[in-house]
């Protein structure tokens, strides 16, 4: 439908969803309606949008038609002003059960390989907002690298956590063997990933894996509080200092120190940094416009 709709100004494009385009409110809005596998308000609340994972009765398991949607979503979100946060969530039940398998089970290698299911993952890489995920029932296999993939995690006290591809005969796929050690440590990853038992959201917490733990019914509005407590921040600011996080994981300690402190510099040509400084002196709130 969409591409019906815009099959003019996309005709020119073999893989739409692969242009830069920016589009409008009311463009995306419909853009959004249809999407099947999730749901996305990218007007939740003020500067934050929400993306909900919709595969209820799979348990939100991610297979290829869901993590297309979501990659075309935070493209869309990430090049959209008015979004400075994202929330990520599932349902009560389920975060994402993983990978899904049925989809998996009659691949061979070379399917695996044509497929490159784990390339559509790189978007959620590459997104220059926060993301932050709201956790309840389970998060396991692709689901708990999903959650991974994020940068701050809200979670349910029923929220469970867990890489068990090793009980049907395989390894996490999407980062898990190198994002759990970073999160967890290496011998916590190490029996998570070679007896595939989950862990409570407690352990978690005590892990390192998630922020904060509340009951079940307040984790949205939670991981929604925490949204908003960025979204008043400068955006640019926010976008550098996240960029200067993730480096952490990817560089040396040398190379990560110069890196932070360029950005640092770099904040000092935008107005938003005259303006946080300013109004400190001033004694007041200040208002950033991320320019
Ligand atoms: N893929 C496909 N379908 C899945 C699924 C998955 N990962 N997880 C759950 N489902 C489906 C079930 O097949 C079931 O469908 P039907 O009703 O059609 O039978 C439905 O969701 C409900 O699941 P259950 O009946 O199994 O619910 P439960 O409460 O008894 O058990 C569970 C819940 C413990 C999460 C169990 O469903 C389970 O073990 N799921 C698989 C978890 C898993 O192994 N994840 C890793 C996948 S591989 C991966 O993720 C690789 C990677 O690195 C990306």
């Amino acid at each position: 439908m969409f591409q019906q709709i815009y099959g003019l100004r996309l005709a020119m494009q073999p893989c739409w969803h692969k242009a830069f385009v920016i589009l409008s409110l009311s463009e995306l809005i419909l853009h959004f309606r249809c999407m099947e596998y999730i749901i996305v308000e990218p007007r939740y609340e003020k500067h934050i949008a929400l993306i909900r994972l919709n595969r209820p009765k799979e348990l939100n398991a991610l297979h290829l038609e869901l993590m297309a949607e979501l990659r075309d979503a935070l493209k869309m979100l990430d090049a959209d002003e008015e979004v400075r946060v994202i929330v990520l969530t599932g349902n009560e039940r389920a975060f994402a059960a993983g990978a899904d398998i049925k989809q998996m089970a009659g691949k061979n290698a070379i399917d695996m390989l044509k497929i490159d299911q784990f390339s559509t993952w790189d978007q959620i890489k590459k997104t220059k907002k926060p993301i932050i995920a709201a956790v309840s029932g389970f998060a396991l296999g692709g689901g708990n690298e999903l959650v991974m993939h994020c940068d701050m995690v809200i979670a349910s006290e029923t929220a469970m956590f867990g890489q068990p591809e090793i009980k049907i005969g395989v390894m996490p796929g999407a980062g898990g063997t190198q994002r759990l050690p970073r999160a967890v440590g290496k011998v916590n990853a190490m029996e998570m990933v070679l007896t595939g038992k989950f862990i409570s959201a407690q352990r978690a917490y005590e892990l390192g894996l998630v922020n904060k733990v509340v009951p079940v019914e307040l984790y949205l509005d939670e991981a929604v509080k925490l949204a908003r407590e960025i979204a008043l921040q400068s955006p640019i600011a926010i976008r550098l200092a996240k960029e200067s996080v993730l480096k952490a994981y990817e560089s040396s300690l040398s190379e990560g120190l110069e890196f932070e402190r360029k950005n640092f510099y770099l904040l000092f040509a935008t107005d938003d940094q005259k303006e946080g400084m300013a109004a400190f002196v001033e004694k007041r709130a200040p208002q950033f416009k991320g320019a």
